[in-house]
């Protein structure tokens, strides 16, 4: 029997528990070419608000009854595949739902490395390499520069840090709390971090930076972004990450061109799907600093696939530190 959790309805501005439905059925047999997966560990991740959505995105939307999509490791309970044998371990948009029927095509077997399984959904895989990308090869943080990273106790942002931390630069975080801000500075070595509920952040962040922000590596867009961007630096650069503050609703900023231009400040969006190629060489360098202990990971762990649109809310809703995941099996 599987077990589902499918998109019942259309989320308006953000996700509620209304959106989803659990929902149990039978398991199709397998075609040539497909295997049955046992899920184990499912990564929960904020883009998957915006597949509930039928706005217009990078990715198509989810159509309602779908089961949820989410990135998942499991083992190999049944082949039908030359590629794949029972007892294989692979990784894969497995989705929300214990079992999964899977074409060979869309799955990869687990790479066998010392660090544990998990970490291959997070800072070793695709929440890793998004801060890679971003932080490396569009921010460049150089030594003495001023680095500032929003969402900072999440698990692209903390990442994101501790790699500009690791070229030299000064690293500010914003975060929702005192306490996730304290987090950010004693366990990701952040030298600064101040939350944004807090009424005096933007002068408390304007006396830190009296040279200005060399890169800014965003997660959150809104009126966070608005208030960072006048205090880009000369050759400054933006990585536009993500908006998750901006919910669902087009949020239009007001942006002085001639300030950009002054300035001679770049702004980069990417998608981390835009560099599958890379993928593995990029892993292989984040294990080498995982193993290395040169990053710090936290993971928050919500037990059952029932459990999941409501670990998901609260992942968006900031109450957690770190990479969140369900434990399916
Ligand atoms: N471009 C890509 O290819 C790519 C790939 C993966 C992820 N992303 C994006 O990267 C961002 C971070 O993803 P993640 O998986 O690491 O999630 P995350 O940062 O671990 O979790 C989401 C966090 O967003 C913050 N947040 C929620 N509402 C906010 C608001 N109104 N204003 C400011 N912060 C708010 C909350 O932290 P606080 O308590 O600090 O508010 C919450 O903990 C997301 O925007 C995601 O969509 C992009």
């Amino acid at each position: 029997m599987n077990q589902k959790i499918i998109l019942q309805s259309r989320p308006n501005q953000t996700a509620s528990l209304d959106n989803f439905r659990y929902q149990e059925s039978g398991i199709e047999s397998l075609q040539d070419g497909q295997v049955l997966v046992l899920n184990r560990w499912l990564s929960l991740d904020p883009y998957v608000r915006g597949r509930m959505s039928e706005r217009k995105s990078y990715a198509p939307p989810m159509a309602l009854g779908d089961v949820v999509i989410g990135e998942a490791i499991g083992e190999v309970i049944s082949s039908n595949s030359h590629l794949f044998k029972t007892g294989d371990q692979v990784i894969g948009m497995l989705g929300w739902q214990t079992h999964a029927v899977m074409n060979e095509s869309s799955i990869k077997p687990i790479a066998s490395l010392a660090i544990p399984e998990t970490w291959l959904l997070g800072a070793a895989g695709m929440t890793g390499i998004t801060a890679w990308i971003g932080m490396m090869e569009i921010c460049e943080p150089k030594n003495h520069e001023t680095i500032l990273v929003t969402s900072a106790a999440g698990s692209v942002g903390g990442i994101a840090g501790q790699l500009a931390k690791l070229q030299g630069a000064k690293v500010i975080g914003i975060a929702g709390s005192e306490a996730k801000c304290k987090y950010v500075m004693d366990h990701l070595n952040f030298d600064q971090c101040l939350s944004y509920h807090a009424a005096d952040w933007q002068d408390v962040l304007k006396m830190s930076v009296p040279n200005g922000i060399n890169c800014l590596f965003d997660n959150v867009g809104g009126n966070v972004f608005d208030c960072l961007l006048e205090k880009m630096s000369p050759f400054s650069r933006i990585a536009i990450c993500g908006l998750i503050a901006e919910g669902l609703a087009d949020h239009f900023h007001q942006i002085n061109l001639r300030a950009l231009l002054a300035n001679r400040i770049l702004i980069q969006g990417f998608i981390v799907s835009d560099h599958i190629s890379r993928w593995r060489e990029i892993q292989n360098q984040l294990v080498d600093l995982l193993l290395d202990k040169k990053i710090h990971v936290d993971e928050k762990i919500t037990e059952g696939l029932k459990n999941a649109p409501q670990a998901f809310i609260n992942m968006l809703e900031g109450r957690y530190f770190g990479k969140q995941l369900i434990r399916l099996s």
